[in-house]
């Protein structure tokens, strides 16, 4: 059985709403399981469920109120709930990739340098990040025409493309991925359905969001049910 790369134990989140007379959203509520090397695990509930909440922790953006999110990195095991923000921005750089739901958009810089920079800061020589950007650019049918342009006026699809080819474009142990099919026609959703299962294949440890069923049983090997209620269990797909 291949290795544990992430464990979620005991995880809630709760939002206090200062400004709304301090109104308290318990988001996550004792969260617990487990993802191995090459496993694609999708937490799946209704909308307002905790999904993005959860995703944005185990990313370090959101601190939890409580309990632990152990990642075994080439560098260690690390809780990320309660790391230090340079032991998180050091994760980040070498071992954890993240897909946001909407691009980022940097005004005017190029959609070649969005993604080549995750592989230009881990200090891959330029030729090879932009050779690596164009491939996974034309491998994702965005037009060359493109490429040289900010993404602030691209449509949503071609946005949601540009962010899945800088979230690819760097092979980390862990890829997290909030609905990157949501903007996507078949075509598209097809080639990322391919590049997740090339992640796995690889031994990536994948957790994702995906709004569409059929995206979701391409690729799920277990999913995590986060109810109304905010319980989760493991059950597999
Ligand atoms: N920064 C925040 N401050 C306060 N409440 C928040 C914050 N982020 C999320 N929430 C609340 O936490 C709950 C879960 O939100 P979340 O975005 O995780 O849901 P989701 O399952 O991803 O939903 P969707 O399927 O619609 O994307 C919601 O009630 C939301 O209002
Ligand atoms: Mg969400």
């Amino acid at each position: 059985m291949s290795r544990t790369v992430i464990e979620v134990r005991d995880l809630c989140k709760h939002f206090v709403l200062h400004q709304q007379g301090g109104t308290r959203i318990d988001a996550l509520d004792s969260i617990n399981f487990t993802v191995r090397a090459g496993e694609c695990v999708a937490l799946y509930g209704p909308s307002g469920a905790g999904k993005s909440t959860l995703l944005k922790a185990l990313y370090g953006n959101y601190l939890p109120t409580s309990g632990k999110i152990i990642v075994h990195c080439p560098q260690g095991a690390v809780d990320i709930a309660s790391a230090d923000p340079r032991t998180v921005s050091m994760l980040r750089r070498t071992c954890i990739s993240y897909v946001s739901q909407f691009l980022r958009v940097i005004p005017r810089v190029s959609t070649m340098d969005i993604v080549a920079e995750p592989l230009l800061s881990a200090g891959v020589r330029a030729k090879t990040a932009y050779e690596r950007a164009s491939a996974l650019l034309a491998r994702l049918n965005l037009p060359p025409r493109l490429w040289n342009l900010a993404p602030a006026t691209f449509s949503g699809g071609e946005q949601q493309r540009v962010n899945i080819a800088r979230g690819f474009i760097r092979p980390t142990p862990i890829l997290l991925l909030d609905e990157p099919t949501a903007s996507l026609d078949a075509m598209n959703r097809k080639v990322v359905v391919e590049l997740i299962r090339e992640a796995c294949a690889n031994g990536c440890a994948v957790v994702g969001i995906f709004h569409d069923d059929d995206t979701r049983e391409k690729v799920a090997t277990s999913l995590v049910h986060i109810n109304e209620r905010h319980d989760a269990e493991l059950k597999s797909a």
